[in-house]
Protein backbone atom coordinates (compact mmCIF):
# COMPACT_ATOMS: atom_id res chain seq x y z
CA UNK A 1 0.00 0.00 0.00
CA UNK A 2 1.48 3.27 -0.90
CA UNK A 3 0.32 6.41 0.81
CA UNK A 4 0.91 10.35 0.17
CA UNK A 5 1.42 12.49 2.77
CA UNK A 6 1.41 16.21 2.73
CA UNK A 7 3.45 17.97 5.00
CA UNK A 8 5.25 15.05 6.81
CA UNK A 9 8.77 17.15 7.35
CA UNK A 10 6.48 19.57 9.94
CA UNK A 11 5.48 18.79 13.49
CA UNK A 12 2.76 16.34 13.63
CA UNK A 13 3.36 14.89 9.83
CA UNK A 14 6.62 13.86 10.70
CA UNK A 15 6.30 12.39 13.81
CA UNK A 16 3.30 10.50 12.27
CA UNK A 17 5.77 9.45 9.18
CA UNK A 18 8.00 8.00 11.67
CA UNK A 19 5.29 6.00 13.44
CA UNK A 20 3.53 4.34 10.53
CA UNK A 21 7.08 3.48 8.69
CA UNK A 22 7.78 1.94 11.71
CA UNK A 23 4.66 0.22 12.97
CA UNK A 24 3.41 -0.85 9.40
CA UNK A 25 5.78 -2.43 7.02
CA UNK A 26 2.99 -2.87 4.55
CA UNK A 27 2.73 0.79 3.85
CA UNK A 28 5.42 2.79 1.47
CA UNK A 29 4.89 6.29 2.31
CA UNK A 30 5.14 9.12 -0.68
CA UNK A 31 5.84 12.37 1.67
CA UNK A 32 5.23 15.56 0.14
CA UNK A 33 6.12 18.99 1.61
CA UNK A 34 7.04 22.68 0.61
CA UNK A 35 9.71 22.88 3.79
CA UNK A 36 8.07 26.04 4.48
CA UNK A 37 9.65 27.50 7.82
CA UNK A 38 8.19 25.01 10.17
CA UNK A 39 9.00 21.84 7.95
CA UNK A 40 12.71 20.65 8.05
CA UNK A 41 13.81 17.38 6.80
CA UNK A 42 16.17 17.09 10.12
CA UNK A 43 12.79 16.14 11.11
CA UNK A 44 12.41 12.78 9.15
CA UNK A 45 16.34 12.29 8.44
CA UNK A 46 15.62 8.72 9.70
CA UNK A 47 13.46 7.70 6.86
CA UNK A 48 15.12 9.38 3.70
CA UNK A 49 17.09 6.20 2.80
CA UNK A 50 14.40 4.12 3.23
CA UNK A 51 12.72 2.36 0.33
CA UNK A 52 9.83 2.48 2.24
CA UNK A 53 10.12 6.53 1.93
CA UNK A 54 10.44 8.90 -0.71
CA UNK A 55 10.38 12.61 -0.12
CA UNK A 56 9.20 15.15 -2.50
CA UNK A 57 9.46 18.87 -2.01
CA UNK A 58 6.75 20.83 -3.49
CA UNK A 59 3.55 23.19 -3.03
CA UNK A 60 0.30 21.13 -2.22
CA UNK A 61 -1.26 23.96 -4.82
CA UNK A 62 0.86 22.66 -7.73
CA UNK A 63 -1.89 21.03 -9.75
CA UNK A 64 0.74 18.92 -12.12
CA UNK A 65 2.17 17.27 -9.29
CA UNK A 66 -0.56 16.55 -7.52
CA UNK A 67 -1.78 14.68 -10.29
CA UNK A 68 1.33 12.92 -10.61
CA UNK A 69 1.16 12.28 -6.68
CA UNK A 70 -2.11 11.07 -6.67
CA UNK A 71 -1.92 8.52 -9.73
CA UNK A 72 0.43 6.40 -7.44
CA UNK A 73 -1.07 6.11 -4.36
CA UNK A 74 -4.05 4.44 -2.69
CA UNK A 75 -4.96 7.21 0.39
CA UNK A 76 -3.70 11.07 0.62
CA UNK A 77 -3.19 11.99 4.10
CA UNK A 78 -3.57 15.77 4.28
CA UNK A 79 -1.22 17.52 7.22
CA UNK A 80 -0.06 20.26 5.21
CA UNK A 81 -0.91 23.70 6.03
CA UNK A 82 0.04 26.82 7.80
CA UNK A 83 -0.93 25.89 11.48
CA UNK A 84 0.56 28.80 13.83
CA UNK A 85 -2.78 31.21 15.04
CA UNK A 86 -0.59 34.35 16.02
CA UNK A 87 0.87 34.12 11.89
CA UNK A 88 -2.61 33.91 10.93
CA UNK A 89 -3.15 37.33 12.78
CA UNK A 90 -0.19 38.94 11.15
CA UNK A 91 -0.40 37.90 7.44
CA UNK A 92 -3.96 35.99 6.64
CA UNK A 93 -2.79 35.55 2.66
CA UNK A 94 -0.63 32.20 3.27
CA UNK A 95 -3.39 30.50 5.38
CA UNK A 96 -6.24 31.14 2.46
CA UNK A 97 -3.70 30.14 -0.09
CA UNK A 98 -2.54 26.78 1.67
CA UNK A 99 -5.17 25.47 3.88
CA UNK A 100 -7.94 26.42 1.34
CA UNK A 101 -6.61 26.09 -2.29
CA UNK A 102 -4.51 23.65 -1.22
CA UNK A 103 -6.84 21.44 0.01
CA UNK A 104 -9.31 22.21 -2.87
CA UNK A 105 -6.35 21.30 -5.17
CA UNK A 106 -5.96 17.70 -4.28
CA UNK A 107 -9.77 17.15 -3.89
CA UNK A 108 -10.41 18.24 -6.96
CA UNK A 109 -7.14 16.71 -8.31
CA UNK A 110 -8.32 13.06 -6.18
CA UNK A 111 -11.37 13.33 -7.70
CA UNK A 112 -10.42 13.69 -11.08
CA UNK A 113 -7.47 11.10 -11.22
CA UNK A 114 -8.13 8.70 -8.44
CA UNK A 115 -11.92 9.06 -7.45
CA UNK A 116 -11.80 6.00 -5.66
CA UNK A 117 -9.20 6.05 -2.86
CA UNK A 118 -9.42 7.56 0.56
CA UNK A 119 -9.30 10.89 1.16
CA UNK A 120 -8.03 12.01 5.26
CA UNK A 121 -8.09 15.88 5.77
CA UNK A 122 -5.96 17.05 9.40
CA UNK A 123 -8.21 19.55 10.89
CA UNK A 124 -8.18 20.72 14.15
CA UNK A 125 -10.88 21.20 17.54
CA UNK A 126 -10.44 24.60 16.55
CA UNK A 127 -13.00 24.73 13.79
CA UNK A 128 -15.40 24.61 16.69
CA UNK A 129 -14.26 28.02 18.28
CA UNK A 130 -14.39 28.73 21.88
CA UNK A 131 -16.05 27.15 25.26
CA UNK A 132 -17.33 28.73 27.63
CA UNK A 133 -16.49 27.44 31.66
CA UNK A 134 -18.62 23.72 30.71
CA UNK A 135 -19.21 21.76 27.88
CA UNK A 136 -16.85 19.87 25.44
CA UNK A 137 -16.89 19.39 21.43
CA UNK A 138 -18.49 16.81 20.12
CA UNK A 139 -18.64 16.01 16.21
CA UNK A 140 -21.97 17.93 16.07
CA UNK A 141 -20.96 20.74 17.60
CA UNK A 142 -21.77 23.71 14.84
CA UNK A 143 -18.51 25.30 13.18
CA UNK A 144 -17.86 28.84 14.22
CA UNK A 145 -14.01 29.61 13.59
CA UNK A 146 -12.22 32.98 15.70
CA UNK A 147 -9.22 33.45 13.79
CA UNK A 148 -8.11 33.89 10.11
CA UNK A 149 -5.98 30.46 10.85
CA UNK A 150 -9.40 27.94 12.17
CA UNK A 151 -11.66 30.16 9.48
CA UNK A 152 -9.34 28.82 6.67
CA UNK A 153 -9.07 25.30 8.31
CA UNK A 154 -13.34 25.31 8.62
CA UNK A 155 -12.98 26.11 4.81
CA UNK A 156 -10.75 23.50 4.03
CA UNK A 157 -13.50 20.80 6.17
CA UNK A 158 -16.50 22.17 4.31
CA UNK A 159 -15.12 21.53 0.92
CA UNK A 160 -13.76 17.99 2.06
CA UNK A 161 -17.51 17.75 3.25
CA UNK A 162 -18.93 18.81 -0.54
CA UNK A 163 -16.91 16.27 -2.48
CA UNK A 164 -18.05 13.75 0.18
CA UNK A 165 -21.85 14.70 -0.38
CA UNK A 166 -21.63 16.25 -4.19
CA UNK A 167 -19.28 13.78 -5.96
CA UNK A 168 -19.39 10.24 -3.49
CA UNK A 169 -15.04 10.71 -2.83
CA UNK A 170 -14.30 8.44 0.27
CA UNK A 171 -13.51 11.19 3.12
CA UNK A 172 -12.23 11.22 6.52
CA UNK A 173 -12.09 14.46 8.76
CA UNK A 174 -10.27 14.22 11.98
CA UNK A 175 -10.06 17.17 14.84
CA UNK A 176 -7.56 17.02 17.48
CA UNK A 177 -6.77 19.13 20.24
CA UNK A 178 -3.38 20.77 20.97
CA UNK A 179 -0.58 18.54 20.06
CA UNK A 180 2.65 18.69 22.31
CA UNK A 181 5.98 16.35 22.06
CA UNK A 182 9.38 16.27 19.67
CA UNK A 183 10.09 18.29 16.63
CA UNK A 184 7.41 21.02 17.58
CA UNK A 185 8.66 24.36 15.58
CA UNK A 186 9.74 26.79 18.64
CA UNK A 187 6.81 28.99 18.24
CA UNK A 188 3.72 27.21 20.20
CA UNK A 189 3.68 27.43 23.48
CA UNK A 190 5.46 24.66 24.96
CA UNK A 191 8.60 24.05 22.82
CA UNK A 192 8.68 28.19 23.33
CA UNK A 193 8.63 28.49 26.77
CA UNK A 194 11.20 25.64 26.88
CA UNK A 195 13.54 27.41 24.29
CA UNK A 196 13.42 30.71 26.26
CA UNK A 197 13.03 29.20 29.88
CA UNK A 198 16.47 27.40 29.14
CA UNK A 199 18.36 30.81 28.08
CA UNK A 200 16.69 32.78 31.09
CA UNK A 201 14.56 35.11 28.50
CA UNK A 202 11.15 36.17 29.87
CA UNK A 203 7.97 34.22 29.50
CA UNK A 204 5.59 36.24 27.33
CA UNK A 205 2.08 34.80 28.66
CA UNK A 206 -0.97 36.05 26.91
CA UNK A 207 -3.69 37.91 28.38
CA UNK A 208 -4.29 36.71 32.08
CA UNK A 209 -3.07 33.16 31.37
CA UNK A 210 -6.31 31.48 32.16
CA UNK A 211 -6.91 30.14 28.53
CA UNK A 212 -7.41 26.71 28.43
CA UNK A 213 -6.16 24.13 26.41
CA UNK A 214 -6.45 20.29 26.29
CA UNK A 215 -3.42 18.53 25.91
CA UNK A 216 -2.42 15.33 23.56
CA UNK A 217 0.73 13.46 23.08
CA UNK A 218 1.64 13.70 19.17
CA UNK A 219 1.78 10.27 18.96
CA UNK A 220 -1.60 9.56 20.47
CA UNK A 221 -2.67 11.75 17.81
CA UNK A 222 -1.11 9.82 15.46
CA UNK A 223 -2.38 6.47 16.17
CA UNK A 224 -5.53 8.51 15.95
CA UNK A 225 -5.31 9.79 12.51
CA UNK A 226 -4.01 5.83 11.27
CA UNK A 227 -6.97 4.24 13.36
CA UNK A 228 -9.38 6.77 11.46
CA UNK A 229 -7.72 6.46 7.62
CA UNK A 230 -7.71 2.40 8.26
CA UNK A 231 -11.14 1.98 10.27
CA UNK A 232 -13.36 5.28 9.53
CA UNK A 233 -16.29 4.97 7.96
CA UNK A 234 -16.61 7.22 4.86
CA UNK A 235 -17.61 10.87 5.01
CA UNK A 236 -17.36 10.86 9.34
CA UNK A 237 -15.50 13.09 11.68
CA UNK A 238 -13.36 12.03 14.25
CA UNK A 239 -12.77 14.10 17.21
CA UNK A 240 -9.11 13.11 18.91
CA UNK A 241 -8.45 14.63 22.97
CA UNK A 242 -6.89 13.84 25.90
CA UNK A 243 -9.55 15.02 28.37
CA UNK A 244 -6.50 16.95 29.52
CA UNK A 245 -7.26 20.54 30.04
CA UNK A 246 -4.77 22.88 31.52
CA UNK A 247 -4.78 26.69 31.95
CA UNK A 248 -1.76 28.26 30.19
CA UNK A 249 -0.31 29.88 33.41
CA UNK A 250 -0.47 26.65 34.80
CA UNK A 251 1.80 24.88 32.03
CA UNK A 252 4.29 27.33 31.97
CA UNK A 253 4.44 26.90 35.56
CA UNK A 254 4.72 22.89 35.52
CA UNK A 255 7.65 23.56 32.73
CA UNK A 256 9.78 26.04 34.78
CA UNK A 257 9.37 23.37 37.85
CA UNK A 258 10.58 20.52 35.27
CA UNK A 259 13.32 22.70 33.93
CA UNK A 260 14.45 24.20 37.67
CA UNK A 261 13.85 28.27 36.88
CA UNK A 262 12.50 30.61 39.03
CA UNK A 263 8.84 31.81 38.18
CA UNK A 264 10.02 35.41 38.00
CA UNK A 265 10.91 34.84 34.08
CA UNK A 266 7.48 34.92 33.43
CA UNK A 267 5.67 37.93 31.74
CA UNK A 268 2.08 38.88 31.26
CA UNK A 269 1.73 40.51 27.90
CA UNK A 270 -0.97 41.77 25.23
CA UNK A 271 -3.70 39.16 24.81
CA UNK A 272 -3.57 37.62 21.27
CA UNK A 273 -6.72 39.31 19.32
CA UNK A 274 -9.98 37.52 19.22
CA UNK A 275 -8.40 34.72 21.72
CA UNK A 276 -10.47 31.09 21.99
CA UNK A 277 -11.03 31.17 25.63
CA UNK A 278 -11.12 27.41 26.51
CA UNK A 279 -11.13 24.31 24.14
CA UNK A 280 -12.23 20.58 25.30
CA UNK A 281 -12.46 17.75 23.03
CA UNK A 282 -15.09 14.62 23.36
CA UNK A 283 -13.57 11.52 21.93
CA UNK A 284 -15.91 9.11 22.71
CA UNK A 285 -16.87 8.49 18.92
CA UNK A 286 -13.27 7.55 18.00
CA UNK A 287 -12.90 5.73 21.35
CA UNK A 288 -15.99 3.45 20.40
CA UNK A 289 -16.17 2.99 16.31
CA UNK A 290 -12.52 3.22 16.08
CA UNK A 291 -11.53 1.54 19.32
CA UNK A 292 -8.72 4.37 19.68
CA UNK A 293 -7.67 5.97 23.52
CA UNK A 294 -5.03 8.38 24.36
CA UNK A 295 -2.24 6.05 26.33
CA UNK A 296 0.68 8.50 27.04
CA UNK A 297 0.48 10.33 30.65
CA UNK A 298 0.53 14.08 30.49
CA UNK A 299 3.07 13.86 33.39
CA UNK A 300 5.51 10.76 31.77
CA UNK A 301 4.91 12.72 27.98
CA UNK A 302 5.87 16.53 29.28
CA UNK A 303 8.76 15.37 30.84
CA UNK A 304 9.77 13.42 28.04
CA UNK A 305 9.26 16.38 25.93
CA UNK A 306 11.02 18.73 27.76
CA UNK A 307 14.15 16.22 27.77
CA UNK A 308 13.79 15.75 24.09
CA UNK A 309 14.04 19.81 23.59
CA UNK A 310 17.31 20.05 26.39
CA UNK A 311 18.90 16.72 24.28
CA UNK A 312 18.06 18.54 21.11
CA UNK A 313 20.00 21.78 21.33
CA UNK A 314 21.65 21.67 17.58
CA UNK A 315 17.97 21.14 16.40
CA UNK A 316 16.37 24.39 18.29
CA UNK A 317 19.58 26.23 16.93
CA UNK A 318 18.68 25.16 13.00
CA UNK A 319 15.26 25.34 13.23
CA UNK A 320 15.09 29.10 14.57
CA UNK A 321 16.16 31.03 11.67
CA UNK A 322 16.30 34.79 10.68
CA UNK A 323 13.13 34.47 10.12
CA UNK A 324 11.77 33.57 13.44
CA UNK A 325 14.01 36.08 14.83
CA UNK A 326 11.86 38.89 12.79
CA UNK A 327 8.70 36.74 13.65
CA UNK A 328 8.97 37.31 17.21
CA UNK A 329 11.13 40.50 17.79
CA UNK A 330 8.15 42.70 17.73
CA UNK A 331 7.01 41.16 21.11
CA UNK A 332 9.56 40.13 22.82
CA UNK A 333 12.86 41.98 22.10
P1 LIG B 1 3.53 22.50 11.20
O1 LIG B 1 3.43 23.94 10.90
O2 LIG B 1 4.55 22.01 12.17
O3 LIG B 1 3.76 21.66 9.85
C1 LIG B 1 3.13 21.99 8.65
C2 LIG B 1 3.89 21.32 7.51
O4 LIG B 1 3.20 21.63 6.29
C3 LIG B 1 5.33 21.82 7.36
O5 LIG B 1 6.20 20.74 7.14
C4 LIG B 1 5.27 22.71 6.12
O6 LIG B 1 6.48 22.75 5.40
C5 LIG B 1 4.16 22.04 5.32
N1 LIG B 1 3.50 22.97 4.39
C6 LIG B 1 3.02 24.21 4.66
N2 LIG B 1 2.50 24.77 3.55
C7 LIG B 1 2.64 23.84 2.56
C8 LIG B 1 2.28 23.81 1.18
N3 LIG B 1 1.70 24.85 0.60
N4 LIG B 1 2.57 22.69 0.48
C9 LIG B 1 3.19 21.63 1.06
N5 LIG B 1 3.56 21.62 2.35
C10 LIG B 1 3.29 22.70 3.09
O7 LIG B 1 2.07 22.07 11.66
P2 LIG B 1 1.60 20.89 12.63
O8 LIG B 1 1.44 21.42 13.99
O9 LIG B 1 2.43 19.71 12.40
O10 LIG B 1 0.13 20.64 12.05
C11 LIG B 1 -0.10 19.67 11.02
C12 LIG B 1 -1.57 19.61 10.73
O11 LIG B 1 -2.30 19.23 11.90
C13 LIG B 1 -2.17 20.94 10.29
O12 LIG B 1 -3.11 20.69 9.27
C14 LIG B 1 -2.85 21.48 11.53
O13 LIG B 1 -3.95 22.31 11.19
C15 LIG B 1 -3.30 20.20 12.20
N6 LIG B 1 -3.41 20.23 13.67
C16 LIG B 1 -2.41 20.72 14.43
C17 LIG B 1 -2.53 20.66 15.83
C18 LIG B 1 -1.43 21.15 16.73
O14 LIG B 1 -1.63 21.19 17.95
N7 LIG B 1 -0.25 21.49 16.24
C19 LIG B 1 -3.69 20.13 16.41
C20 LIG B 1 -4.71 19.67 15.57
C21 LIG B 1 -4.56 19.70 14.20
O1 LIG C 1 -6.25 23.18 19.22
C1 LIG C 1 -5.48 22.76 18.13
C2 LIG C 1 -4.60 23.91 17.68
O2 LIG C 1 -3.61 24.07 18.68
C3 LIG C 1 -3.95 23.65 16.32
O3 LIG C 1 -4.95 23.60 15.35
C4 LIG C 1 -2.94 24.75 15.98
O4 LIG C 1 -2.28 24.43 14.77
C5 LIG C 1 -1.94 24.85 17.09
O5 LIG C 1 -1.05 25.92 16.84
C6 LIG C 1 -2.63 25.07 18.44
O6 LIG C 1 -3.24 26.39 18.49
P1 LIG C 1 -3.14 27.30 19.81
O7 LIG C 1 -3.33 28.70 19.43
O8 LIG C 1 -4.00 26.75 20.89
O9 LIG C 1 -1.60 26.97 20.22
P2 LIG C 1 -0.40 27.91 20.73
O10 LIG C 1 0.70 26.99 21.14
O11 LIG C 1 -0.10 29.00 19.78
O12 LIG C 1 -1.02 28.56 22.05
C7 LIG C 1 -1.49 27.78 23.12
C8 LIG C 1 -2.05 28.73 24.16
O13 LIG C 1 -0.95 29.46 24.74
C9 LIG C 1 -2.99 29.77 23.60
O14 LIG C 1 -4.02 30.03 24.55
C10 LIG C 1 -2.12 31.02 23.43
C11 LIG C 1 -1.13 30.88 24.55
N1 LIG C 1 0.22 31.45 24.30
C12 LIG C 1 0.86 31.05 23.16
C13 LIG C 1 2.11 31.53 22.86
C14 LIG C 1 2.80 31.12 21.59
C15 LIG C 1 0.82 32.30 25.20
O15 LIG C 1 0.24 32.63 26.26
N2 LIG C 1 2.05 32.78 24.91
C16 LIG C 1 2.73 32.44 23.78
O16 LIG C 1 3.85 32.94 23.54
Amino acid sequence: MNILVTGGAGFIGSNFVKWLHESAPEVSITNWDALTYSGNLENIKELLKSPRHRFVKGDICDHNLAEELIAKTSMVINFAAESHVDRSIDGPQKFITTNIQGTFNLLESTRKINPKIRFVQVSTDEVYGSLGSTGKFTEETPLAPNSPYSSSKAAADLLVRSYHHTFGMDTITTRCSNNYGAYQFPEKLIPLMIFRAQKNESLPVYGDGKNIRDWIHVLDHSRGVWAAATKGKSGEVYNFGSDNEWENIKIVKELLKILNKPESLITYVKDRPGHDRRYAIDSSKAQTELGWKPEISFEKGLRETVNWYLANTEWLTSVTSGEYQKFFSKWYN
